[in-house]
């Protein structure tokens, strides 16, 4: 059953993933990323209020490029995305604060077609505080938002045809190859032939630039990655030391991913009382908290081909740092008269 809050008249909330599923969810799914190699945390639970807070943070930093880059990029190209899609419906995956969006929500507006913005999060506060704000800047238009987990609940998104569906940010860069693969085979699937998908994606660059921008000098990603261990703390009844472990953010040019993590600087057994077990870390074992990983072209291309999706536009910025891309569902064989 979908829990529904109303709020201001053209708002609504559709909770997909309640409070109380999520902490489920994170106790399922922390029991067993714990006991990976390398142990892990999803990065879906680092945004709780605080951990919301500080990414806001993080998006200011100078160090931290993606975002601003990504804002310019969608100055640029807004309107033509609008022309292109005319879309009735624009969804956001992973929306936060939506403020990206008003460049795509303004330009839609202006061409006349939008009727429907569907922010997906899964941080309730945030979401509703953002669909209340673009609710009363856009007169005319309905906002559907909905509490949930882009990996688990694209079958529930709002529909609507045209629909433009958007994931900005380079928050697939969070999905390692496989769960991307499943992720946008995923989002294929769910686009009708004359739907669009918007897909921002930060680009490999120079191991100094990555690194830099995941060790900023005010140690905001720090606090930002440290949060995990105060919310599982809080979830699990645990109470990890976090003088014990010592935060990393590194390239690994393999994977071409950004690596963010806590290594544990002497061996250590931390007590996880609400799951009744505990977990042992190695004198320099580490806790991986995120992957940020990093896009080609050529790649990110044949990774959308092999999940049904061609890319209509490209478009960057001068440097050459963060890609923009707009996809729609291949034509299959079939289909073709
Ligand atoms: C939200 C996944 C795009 O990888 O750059 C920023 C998260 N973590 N600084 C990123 C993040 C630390 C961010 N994404």
């Amino acid at each position: 059953m979908l829990e529904m809050t109303p709020r201001a008249p053209r708002v609504r909330i559709d909770v997909l993933f309640a409070a109380d599923d999520r902490r489920v969810a994170l106790l399922d799914e922390v029991f067993w990323s714990l006991r990976e190699t390398p142990k892990q945390i999803a990065p879906r639970w680092l945004y709780d209020e605080r951990g919301s807070e500080l990414f806001d943070e993080i998006t200011r930093l100078p160090e931290y490029y993606p975002t601003r880059t990504e804002w310019m990029i969608l100055e640029g190209c807004a309107a033509e995305v609008a022309e292109l899609t005319g879309a009735t419906t624009l969804v956001e995956l992973g929306s936060g604060t939506s403020e990206k969006t008003t460049l795509l929500l303004d330009a839609l507006h202006a061409v006349g077609t939008l009727a429907v913005f569907a922010p997906v999060d899964v941080s309730e506060e945030i979401l509703s505080q953002s669909a209340n704000a673009i609710a009363a800047r856009y007169e005319g238009i309905g906002v559907e938002a909905v509490v949930g987990d882009f990996e688990k609940h694209l079958h529930s998104i709002p529909k609507g045809s045209p629909r433009l569906l958007a994931f900005l940010g380079s928050t697939i860069g969070n999905l390692g190859p496989e769960h991307r693969a499943r992720f946008l085979r995923a989002v294929s699937e769910t686009l009708a032939a004359d739907d669009h998908f918007l897909l921002g994606i930060d680009l490999v660059k120079s191991p100094e630039r990555l690194e830099a921008a995941y060790n900023d000098s005010a140690g905001i990603t720090e606090a930002f990655v440290r949060n995990a261990l105060t919310v599982l703390d809080r979830e699990l009844g645990s109470r990890f030391d976090q003088e014990g472990f010592s935060f990393e953010a590194r390239w690994d040019a393999e994977n071409e991913w950004v690596e963010l993590g806590l290594r544990s600087l002497r061996a250590q057994t931390v007590a996880l009382p609400v799951l009744d077990t505990d977990v042992s870390f190695g004198d320099g074992e580490l806790l991986r908290i995120e992957v940020s990983s990093k896009f080609r072209r050529e790649g990110i291309e044949k990774e959308l081909a092999a999940a049904g999706l061609t890319v209509e536009r490209w478009w960057t910025d001068p440097d050459g740092d963060f890609g923009l891309l707009l996809a729609t569902p291949a034509v299959s064989a079939s289909e073709t008269p």
